[in-house]
C-alpha cells in the first residue's frame, strides 16, 4: 500500500508564500492499495489536486471524518464526482447523511450534489463498523472508531497488504489517562498513521478538538508505531516552522518510529517514506538517485554545487562544511575564473572562519535562514554582517548577487553553507538578482540532499575511525597522509581517464574518481597488522625486518576481502599491489609470480604514484622529507621502471596542483586530533 498526503492544513485551506513548501491544502489523504484500490480519507481541498490526476474512469472510496468544511470541502471540486465515467462510493458519518445536500439547500454551491454528473453511491457509517472492499488476497478493510471530537468524529483503520494504516481525522487527547490510552489503542501496530497534530504542547488549546504533536509521539512511541505523519497543521504555520518542528521531530529515535511534519505529496509505504518531490518536474528525484550512487564526499559535493548552480544559473559558488564551532571551506566552482579542466585548484582551496555574525556565511549559519542579496556591495545599513572583498580583491573577480543558505543534519544543526554567486542573465550574461523562485529551489535542494551529504561526511569520519586504529601503530602517517594519496590518486586518475580515446563519459569518470579516492585513503590499512618495532624502527630495515614489512599488503587486501561494498574489489586490488612496479619487481608474489605492466590493476598503478610520491615529501622516522621537485625527479626517473610511464606523466602534469593538496592536508598533530569531518 501507498498512502499519499494531499492537504496537510486544519480548519481552513493557507496557500501562501510562506507555505508552499508544505503545502495549504485542507484534510485529505490518498491511499493506494496493491490491489489497485483507490480510496481517499477526507475530503478537503487537498482532494481537488489528487482528482486531477486521476484518469478518465475509475472507481474509489471516499472516507469522511466529520462535516466540518475543512474536511469535505474539496468534494465539489473533485473532477470523478463531474464524471459518469466515474463510480464513487462516499462514507459517511451516519449522523451525516445528508451533508451534501444541506450544502445546496443552505446556497454554499449552485448546483445539487445529485446533479453534479457522476455516480455518488452514499453509505453511513457507524464507529465499530467494518467496510470491506475487494476480496481474497486483495481485500481492503477499514474500521471505523469514533475519535475525541466536539460534535463528533470517525477514524479509520485500514488493513490491506498485510500492513496497518490509520487516520486519525480531527482528534483531541485532551491530556487524560484515558484519552493517551485510546490514542495508544488506535495507533497500536500501525505501519502508517496519519494524526490531527494542529498544536503543539505550547499553543495547545484545550476543548477545540485538536492534539499537540508531543502526545502523539508519546502514544505512538508507545504503540510500536513506523511512520507517524503529523498533519491538519495550523494553517498560519510557516514553512520555516514546520521545518522547525521536522528537524525536531527526525531527531526523536524510539524503536523503529520516524515522525514527519506532513508534506503534500509526501508518500509513504509501510516500510518508511518514499522519496518525492512535489515540485516542478522530478528534476530532485532524479538529482537524489544520482548522487546516491556517490560515497565520497567531495564528489558529493560537487555535484550538490552543479546542480545549485544549474537551478540558480550561478556563475560560482562555494560549500562550506560546519566544523568545531568553524565554517571550513570545502568545495567551489567558478566558470568565469577558472574553466572546468582548471576547477581542481580551487578544489583543495583551504579557509577556515569562525562562525560568526560578521560573515555573510556566519550570519547565515546562526540565523538558520537563507540570505538573499541582490547587491553585496548596498548591503541594508542594518545589516551586522559584511562582505568580504579579499577573494575579489585577489582573483579580479566581481561579486555582486549572492544567495545563501544553509544545510542542516538530522539534529536540526547547521551542518553546512551553500553559497552561490552571480546569477547570470542568459541573454546579456551579466549577473542580476537570485529570483525568489531560484531561491526557493535551492532551499528544496539544500533541504533535501542533507542526508546525502550528512551519510557522506559520517562515510569519511568511518574512514578515519578505521585509519586511526592503524595510527595506533604510525602516527605520523595516517589521516592527512591518507588523505593526501587518496587526493592524489583522484586526480591521476581523472587526467588519465581524460586522457583515453574517445569522448569521456564524465559521470563514469567522477564515479570511479569517487572510488579512487575513498580506496586509496585506504592502502595502508594491512600496517595495523606489523609490530610497532619494524614500524617506528628509526633507522634502517634489516632484510628480515622489510620481509615482515612487506606483509603489510597481504594483510591489508585480506582485511578488505570482507569488505562487501561497491569499493571491496577496487580497495582490496589497491592494498595487495601498490608495491607492484611496472618492471615486474615488486611485491607481494601472487601464486609465485609479480604482476608487471598493465597486469597490475589500474588504481594499484596509481596508488604506487600517490604514496611514493608523499613516502618521499614527508617526514617519516627513518627519513627526512624530500622536495617536491627531487620527488618529481625520481618519479621521471623512475617511469618505465617503478611506475607506469603514461601515469608518471599525468603526475608532472599535476605539478601545480600538489602544494594546494598538501595545504589543504598538512602533518600537524592538530589536524590529526580533529575529527575527520574535512575533506
Ligand atoms: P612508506 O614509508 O609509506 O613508503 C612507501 C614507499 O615509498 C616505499 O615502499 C618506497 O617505494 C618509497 N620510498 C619511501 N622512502 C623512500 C626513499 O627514501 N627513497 C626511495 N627511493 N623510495 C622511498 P617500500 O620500500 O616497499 O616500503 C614500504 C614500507 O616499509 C614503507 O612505507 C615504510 O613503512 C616501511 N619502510 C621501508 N623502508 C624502511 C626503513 O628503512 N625503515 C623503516 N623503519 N621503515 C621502512
Ligand atoms: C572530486 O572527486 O574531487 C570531485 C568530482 C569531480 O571533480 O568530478
Ligand atoms: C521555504 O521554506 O520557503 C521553502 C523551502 C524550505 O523549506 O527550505
Ligand atoms: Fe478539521
Ligand atoms: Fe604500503
Amino acid at each position: 500500500m501507498e498512502a499519499i498526503i494531499r492537504g496537510v492544513r486544519g480548519s481552513i485551506a493557507n496557500p501562501a508564500p510562506d507555505t508552499a513548501f508544505y503545502g495549504g491544502n485542507t484534510a485529505c489523504v490518498e491511499l493506494r492499495a496493491d490491489s489497485g484500490a483507490l480510496l481517499f480519507f477526507d475530503a478537503g481541498t487537498g482532494l481537488r489536486e489528487a482528482g486531477d490526476n486521476l484518469p478518465g474512469r475509475g472507481e474509489c472510496h471516499i472516507f469522511i471524518s466529520h462535516g466540518h468544511a475543512d474536511h469535505i470541502m474539496g468534494l465539489w471540486f473533485f473532477k470523478p464526482i463531474h464524471s459518469p465515467d466515474w463510480i464513487i462510493h462516499l462514507h459517511l458519518p451516519d449522523w451525516l447523511a445528508h451533508l451534501p445536500d444541506h450544502f445546496h439547500e443552505a446556497g454554499f454551491f449552485p448546483v445539487p450534489f445529485t446533479m453534479l454528473g457522476g455516480s455518488v453511491l452514499r453509505y453511513p457509517v457507524r464507529s465499530g463498523e467494518t467496510v470491506s472492499i475487494g476480496e481474497g488476497r486483495g481485500k481492503v478493510s477499514v474500521e471505523a472508531f469514533s475519535v475525541r471530537h466536539p460534535g463528533g468524529g470517525l477514524g479509520y483503520k485500514v488493513r490491506a497488504d498485510n500492513a496497518l494504516f490509520v487516520y486519525s481525522g480531527d482528534h483531541e487527547i485532551d491530556g487524560t489517562a484515558e484519552a493517551r490510552a485510546e490514542a495508544e489503542s488506535f495507533l497500536r501496530g500501525a505501519d502508517i498513521a496519519v494524526v490531527d497534530a494542529m498544536y503543539g504542547r505550547e499553543d495547545y488549546a484545550p476543548g477545540w478538538g485538536h492534539s499537540a504533536w508531543e502526545d502523539w509521539v508519546e502514544a505512538a512511541a508507545r504503540a510500536g508505531t513506523r511512520n507517524l505523519a503529523l498533519s491538519h497543521h495550523e494553517p498560519r504555520r510557516s514553512d520555516r516552522e514546520l521545518d522547525a518542528l521536522d528537524y525536531r521531530l527526525r531527531s526523536i529515535v524510539s524503536g523503529q518510529l520516524n515522525v514527519y511534519a506532513a508534506r503534500e505529496g509526501m508518500r509513504f509505504a509501510p516500510s518508511g517514506l518514499v522519496p518525492f518531490t512535489r515540485f516542478g518536474s522530478d528534476w530532485l528525484l532524479l538529482f537524489l538517485e544520482e548522487i546516491a550512487r556517490y560515497r565520497d564526499i567531495n564528489a558529493v559535493l560537487d555535484r550538490i554545487l552543479a546542480k545549485a548552480r544549474e537551478i540558480t544559473h550561478a556563475d560560482a559558488g562555494t560549500i562550506f562544511l560546519a566544523e568545531d564551532g568553524d565554517l571550513v571551506f570545502a568545495y567551489t566552482h567558478n566558470d568565469s575564473l577558472f574553466p572546468v579542466d582548471n576547477a581542481y585548484k580551487y578544489a583543495y582551496a583551504t579557509v577556515r572562519m569562525p562562525i560568526s555574525k560578521q560573515s555573510i556565511a556566519g550570519y547565515v549559519a546562526l540565523a538558520k535562514d537563507s540570505l538573499n542579496l541582490a547587491d553585496v556591495r548596498r548591503l541594508p545599513p542594518e545589516a551586522p554582517y559584511g562582505f568580504n572583498s579579499g577573494f575579489d580583491e585577489s582573483t579580479g573577480y566581481r561579486t555582486v548577487s549572492m544567495l545563501t543558505l544553509p544545510f542542516f543534519d538530522k539534529a536540526g544543526q547547521v551542518s553546512g553553507i551553500l553559497q552561490l554567486i552571480n546569477s547570470l542573465d542568459p541573454r546579456s550574461g551579466k549577473p542580476c538578482p537570485f529570483t525568489a523562485s531560484m531561491e526557493f529551489n535551492a532551499r528544496l535542494l539544500a533541504r533535501e540532499v542533507s542526508s546525502a551529504l550528512e551519510h557522506s561526511v559520517l562515510e569519511r569520519k568511518g574512514i578515519y575511525g578505521i585509519l586511526r586504529m592503524a595510527e595506533v601503530h604510525d602516527p605520523y602517517e595516517t589521516g592527512p597522509h591518507a588523505e593526501r594519496v587518496g587526493s592524489i590518486a583522484a586526480e591521476l586518475y581523472q587526467r588519465w581517464a581524460e586522457k583515453q580515446r574517445g569522448t569521456p563519459d564524465r559521470e563514469r569518470i567522477r564515479y570511479e574518481k569517487n572510488r579512487i579516492r575513498l580506496a586509496a585513503m585506504l592502502h595502508d590499512i594491512g600496517k595495523v597488522g606489523i609490530s610497532d618495532l619494524i614500524l617506528k624502527k628509526p633507522g634502517k630495515l634489516t632484510d628480515k625486518e622489510f620481509s615482515v614489512m612487506r606483509g603489510h599488503a597481504e594483510i591489508g587486501a585480506s582485511i578488505l576481502a570482507g569488505d562487501a561494498s561497491d569499493l571491496s574489489g577496487l580497495s582490496r586490488d589497491i592494498a595487495l599491489h601498490h608495491h607492484q612496479k611496472w618492471n615486474g619487481r615488486g611485491y607481494p608474489a601472487v601464486e609465485g609470480k609479480t604482476p608487471e605492466g598493465e597486469a597490475i590493476p589500474l588504481g594499484a598503478r596509481i596508488t604506487a604514484i600517490a604514496d611514493v610520491f608523499d613516502a618521499l615529501v614527508s617526514q617519516r622516522c627513518y627519513k627526512n622529507p624530500w622536495s617536491f621537485a627531487d620527488a618529481l625527479d625520481l618519479l621521471r626517473k623512475e617511469a618505465g621502471e617503478h611506475f607506469d610511464p603514461v601515469l608518471a606523466e599525468c603526475m608532472l602534469e599535476l605539478r601545480d596542483m600538489l602544494p594546494l593538496i598538501y595545504e589543504r592536508f598538512p602533518d600537524t598533530p592538530q589536524r590529526e586530533d580533529s575529527e575527520g569531518a574535512e575533506t
